[in-house]
């Protein structure tokens, strides 16, 4: 699969390796020339492209959005409709500034990201692991026990899509939902936010049952 990447920072740049193990080919972007990315593209190999937010966004089958929450009105709407976007982000008020409907509780990152990317099917996921640990904890399949990665979205097939690449990097996709309701559940804050679960233990905090 084509995965364009927008944000290649911690977070951006270790999946971007993630994905190219898994054997998918990634484009990745910054805020600023593709040319500032050159020593990443050449470590990665040539299953990977530096290009600008625009055209990584184009060349995504899937598209993973890395980038600190603050800047999500920059995100290129066009060319996302129809696409899987995966929300990596999160609201960090001390870095992103202050946004009432999030500090008040009447929406969450994610569901203002949707309402953006308008066209896109958004799923939130990875967002509430370390990177050094997205990096490192992922467990061969078949292993006994893995960590478990929440998601949440509104698009099913979406969601199946990011649970596979979820598989794929060694980890078990645990539902959580709906943006509203699941997004909450695993957003800076909560109960599974950075506490490195085994899918069980994250299972039984976010009450999924089935
Ligand atoms: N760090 C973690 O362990 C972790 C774990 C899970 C989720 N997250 C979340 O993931 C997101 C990224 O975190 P991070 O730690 O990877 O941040 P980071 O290391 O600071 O990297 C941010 C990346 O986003 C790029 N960027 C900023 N504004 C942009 C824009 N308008 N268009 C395109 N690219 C833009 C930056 O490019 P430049 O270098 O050109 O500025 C940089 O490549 C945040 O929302 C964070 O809360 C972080």
């Amino acid at each position: 699969m084509h995965i364009g990447i927008i944000g290649a920072g911690h977070v951006g740049s270790t999946l971007a390796r993630s994905f190219v193990v898994a054997g998918h080919d990634v484009a990745v972007a910054n805020s600023r020339a593709p040319e500032t990315l050159h020593d990443l593209e050449t470590s990665l190999g040539r299953h990977a492209h530096a290009m600008t937010a625009r055209e990584a966004a184009d060349y995504g089958d899937m598209v993973v959005l890395a980038t600190p929450f603050g800047h999500y009105h920059d995100l290129p709407a066009g060319g996302l409709d129809g696409k899987t976007i995966v929300d990596v982000e999160n609201y960090l008020p001390g870095r992103d500034g202050h946004i009432a409907a999030l500090d008040e509780g009447w929406t969450t990152s994610s569901e203002l990201v949707q309402e953006h990317l308008r066209g896109g099917r958004v799923v939130k996921a990875f967002n509430a692991m370390r990177w050094d640990h997205l990096r490192d904890y992922g467990h061969e399949a078949g292993a006994l026990e893995r960590y478990g990665i929440p998601l949440s979205g509104d698009d099913a097939a979406a969601k199946r899509e990011v649970a596979d690449i979820i598989e794929q990097l060694g980890f078990e996709p645990v539902n959580a939902g709906s943006l509203a309701e699941g997004g909450r559940k695993h957003q800076p804050g909560s109960d599974v936010y950075a506490a490195d679960l085994w899918a069980e233990e994250m299972r039984a905090r976010i009450g999924v049952t089935a």
